[in-house]
């Protein structure tokens, strides 16, 4: 993998002069894309210390893709789009569900037990086992979401292509994001957080401790804890508002999720369908 990492950064480096003609370009970043839809490779992940690591190179090897397509004319019965990038394709064999009306890009890593109700997951990101992607939930480009993570209906994960380095969401195990959440910016929600509905997160965001009143560490949720969106006043020069924050309402107890965001476990242990 080394060799095709130096290849991609090579090519990066030189990519004012590379068109959808070079071939030995194309192979590479085709290898590259290959190794992030298989989930051999990915472009983030969190060291046992708690930090993210983010593979500048696979986000090259993205953004170069683009360079390196032409569009093409696809149909799929009387729908037709026009696009760079292919649909990710045989999800029977890895054990994935799609529901009509769900689309993931080449690229994108789907892993077993998956569920995709009408959503979008873009190139780069990931999807950890038995996550549920809901209704209208999108899971920008390079978003890291967890195992047994509920994305609830409309959620909104922001993806993160440019500059290679920024780090992309990332949504770890266990954790419940409650409707219309929108996680954007390479915000962070640990393991087992549940975010309640309508919640916005950016690593501007302030998030405190509902207990303590402590201010903790902006655009992230701790782990096994209730955060919900809510309001600090502030002091502007025109007068005081309210700024959104979000506030930790209820800490877990490690291991244990909140009942409300067990819904999805709960109808599998009892085989219904989701
Ligand atoms: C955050 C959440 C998990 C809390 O649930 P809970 O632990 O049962 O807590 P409660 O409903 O008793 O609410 C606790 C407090 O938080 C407040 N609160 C609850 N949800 C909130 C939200 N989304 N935003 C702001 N405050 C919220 C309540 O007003 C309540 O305040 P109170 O103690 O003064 O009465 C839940 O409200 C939520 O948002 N769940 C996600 C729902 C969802 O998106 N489902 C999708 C299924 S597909």
């Amino acid at each position: 993998m080394a060799d095709l990492q130096a290849r991609i950064e090579e090519l990066w480096e030189n990519r004012d002069g590379l068109s959808p003609a070079d071939s030995e370009a194309v192979d590479a970043v085709h290898e590259a894309i290959s190794l992030l839809d298989t989930g051999m490779a990915r472009v983030a992940e969190v060291t046992p210390r708690g930090k993210v690591v983010v593979h500048q190179w696979l986000k090259q090897a993205i953004l170069l893709l683009f360079r390196l397509s032409d569009m093409e004319t696809m149909e799929v019965g009387p729908f037709e789009y026009a696009d760079k990038v292919p649909l990710k394709s045989d999800f029977m064999t890895q054990g994935v569900r799609v529901v009509p009306g769900a689309s993931a890009r080449w690229g994108a890593f789907l892993d077993r037990g998956v569920i995709l109700m009408p959503s979008y997951v873009n190139i780069g990101a990931r999807v950890g086992s038995q996550t549920m992607v809901d209704t209208w939930a999108t899971v920008g480009s390079c978003a890291q979401i967890g195992a047994n993570v509920h994305l609830s209906g409309g959620v909104g994960i922001g993806g993160v292509l440019e500059p290679p380095q920024a780090a992309p969401v990332i949504i770890e195990d266990d954790c419940m994001i409650g409707s219309r959440c929108m996680v954007v910016n390479g915000a962070r929600v640990r393991q087992g957080a549940v975010l309640g509905a309508g919640a916005i997160l950016t690593p501007s965001i302030p998030v405190f401790d509902a207990e303590t009143g402590e201010e903790l560490e902006r655009g992230v949720v701790p782990p096994w804890c209730v955060a919900v969106q809510s309001w600090v006043q502030k002091d502007y020069p025109g007068g005081t508002f309210g700024a959104p924050c979000i506030l930790v309402i209820q800490r877990l107890e490690e291991g244990v999720r909140h009942g409300g965001s067990r819904l999805n476990e709960i109808l599998r242990e009892q085989n219904v369908s989701v």
